[in-house]
């Protein structure tokens, strides 16, 4: 399998959303990733479910919802029904993590977990066979455009060999500070899908730069 791509529209133009979302749909981005910030789990809020159903209204592709908010299980049932293909959240952000992921599995998502900078691989170990995927985190969550955190390359390592022991069918998405330079050190650790924000957005053509990670080699 190939590697999957998912620009986080977080650095888009929101004034022009739909322009955004027409781009990606012609584009060879596979999902589109959706960062849904409270302003308590992390320091900034971004959007909510009215703009994730207007988004699934015209996006061709897959939406990757990213949920940043404490206490998730509230808000799962809302953004299945927004349009939703797979539902991420944290570890940090949840007290009964495995109903959390069976729930979003029974509304037929694909179920993520996601784990910040700080908190260790091991912590996975009894929740990484119900998984679709896990997302870890290479910035604090919270901004677009902050800087990759160097030490996530030997995480992945920890990450995909913890897969491999466990026998898992996850795959691990990284998000935060990735760009074209660093994209090909996390695939050759073993990552299946990379959310790419600023790189994309603020290069002077989206959708080449979507190219350019679809055929990293
Ligand atoms: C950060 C978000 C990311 C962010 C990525 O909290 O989860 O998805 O938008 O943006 P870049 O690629 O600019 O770091
Ligand atoms: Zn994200």
């Amino acid at each position: 399998m190939g590697l999957i791509i998912s620009p986080s529209i977080l650095n888009s133009n929101f004034i022009n959303l739909q322009q955004e979302i027409n781009m990606l749909n012609v584009s060879e981005a596979d999902w589109i990733h959706l960062d849904i910030m409270d302003g308590v789990f992390v320091p900034n809020i971004t959007i909510g479910q009215p703009v994730v159903a207007a988004i699934h209204k015209i996006s061709k592709k897959p939406l990757d919802v990213h949920l940043m908010i404490i206490d998730p299980d509230r808000y799962i049932d809302e953004f299945a029904e927004a349009g939703a293909s797979n539902i991420t959240v944290h570890i940090e952000a949840c007290n009964h993590l495995h109903r959390t992921i069976q729930y979003i599995k029974q509304k037929g998502l694909k179920a993520g977990v996601a784990i910040n900078p700080h908190t260790p691989v091991q912590y996975l170990e009894e929740i990484i066979n119900e998984t679709d995927l896990v997302l870890n985190m290479t910035v604090n969550p919270g901004f677009g455009g902050q800087k990759f955190i160097e030490a996530s390359y030997s995480k992945i390592i920890r990450l995909k060999e913890l897969i491999l022991k466990k026998n898992s069918k996850s795959l691990i998405e990284v998000d935060g500070g990735i760009d074209l330079n660093n994209a090909k050190k996390l695939i050759d650790a073993g990552v299946d899908i990379i959310v790419a924000g600023s790189a994309i957005f603020n290069s002077s053509s989206p959708s080449d730069t979507i190219l350019k990670f679809k055929t990293i080699e």
